[in-house]
């Protein structure tokens, strides 16, 4: 982690929240080095309202970085490819289509920092999108899959809020219309990081239970798509039954 910084304190963090929600006074901040591969509707959105949160942001896309100026441009961020972006990253979000993580590039978390904690925002769409996935149509989770993909542990998280909401509906804790996201992972310190980021963008983060368990948050479950508040929220992911249903198969 490069530095601790106070809501309550005059700082870069609190100067770029802008408009979208200040952070509650005396709440304490963190500011992370943050790798995002994949800069499109999510890695887009969150490369926004991260560098906005005044973290060293870091993006990647498949066409190099010279194809990313305009992002850069608007958010601050630097742009690298996808295999240096995660250099000494304390954070890394895997944000692009599922049927694209097997080309990663090999060592891509090589240079990150030791306790880096790695995202996955994934769904598998293989009817639209990705094709067949023999592993999790074999009843794999799709986060399962991904991190035996890239060879680490991951925590799923911001895979079932629409994208433009991740601007839209960012909220203070206190306002009564905070959509809540689940999260889930194996390691409880991890899981942890990426909860407080939730809050930290304006959302309630509800725990998921572990990435065997986290197909209660996969597209077709009840919680998918939702935008609720947290009780809600745990309700859907109780309601959830590990069934794929068709329109979700190859
Ligand atoms: N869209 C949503 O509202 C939403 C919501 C929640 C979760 N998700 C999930 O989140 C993931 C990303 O969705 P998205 O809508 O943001 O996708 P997207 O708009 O299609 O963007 C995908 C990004 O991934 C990059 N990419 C592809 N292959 C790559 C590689 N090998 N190395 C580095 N970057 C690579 C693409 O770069 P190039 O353009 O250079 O190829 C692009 O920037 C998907 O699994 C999706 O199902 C999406």
């Amino acid at each position: 982690m490069l530095a601790v910084v106070f809501w309550s304190l005059p700082s870069i963090k609190q100067e770029f929240v802008g408009s979208l929600f200040e952070g509650p006074s005396g709440v304490e901040g963190e500011i992370m080095k943050i790798a995002i591969i994949g800069a499109g509707n999510i890695g887009g959105n969150l490369t926004r309202r991260l560098t906005s949160l005044g973290h060293e942001v870091t993006v990647a896309n498949s066409r190099g970085p010279e194809t990313l100026a305009e992002l850069v441009a608007e958010t601050g961020a630097s742009a690298a490819d996808a295999g240096e972006a995660a250099e000494g990253a304390d954070l890394v979000v895997v944000t692009i289509p599922e049927c694209k993580v097997p080309l990663l590039p090999v060592g891509f978390l090589d240079g990150a920092n030791e306790e880096v904690v790695v995202v996955d925002t994934g769904n598998y769409y293989p009817q639209q999108r990705d094709g067949l996935i023999a592993a999790i149509e074999d009843g794999l989770t799709e986060s399962r899959w991904v991190s035996n993909q890239i060879g680490f542990p991951v925590v799923k998280a911001f895979n079932g809020i629409y994208a433009p909401n991740l601007i839209k509906r960012a909220r203070p804790k206190e306002a009564t219309d905070r959509l809540a996201l689940p999260v889930a992972g194996d390691d409880p310190r991890a899981k942890n990081v990426v909860m407080d980021l939730i809050e930290e963008l304006g959302f309630d983060a509800v725990d998921a239970g572990s990435i065997d368990e986290s197909w209660r948050q996969q597209p077709g479950t009840p919680v998918y798509g939702m935008d609720a508040d947290g009780d809600s929220v745990r309700q859907a992911l109780a309601d959830a039954q590990s069934v794929r249903m068709p329109e979700w198969r190859a």
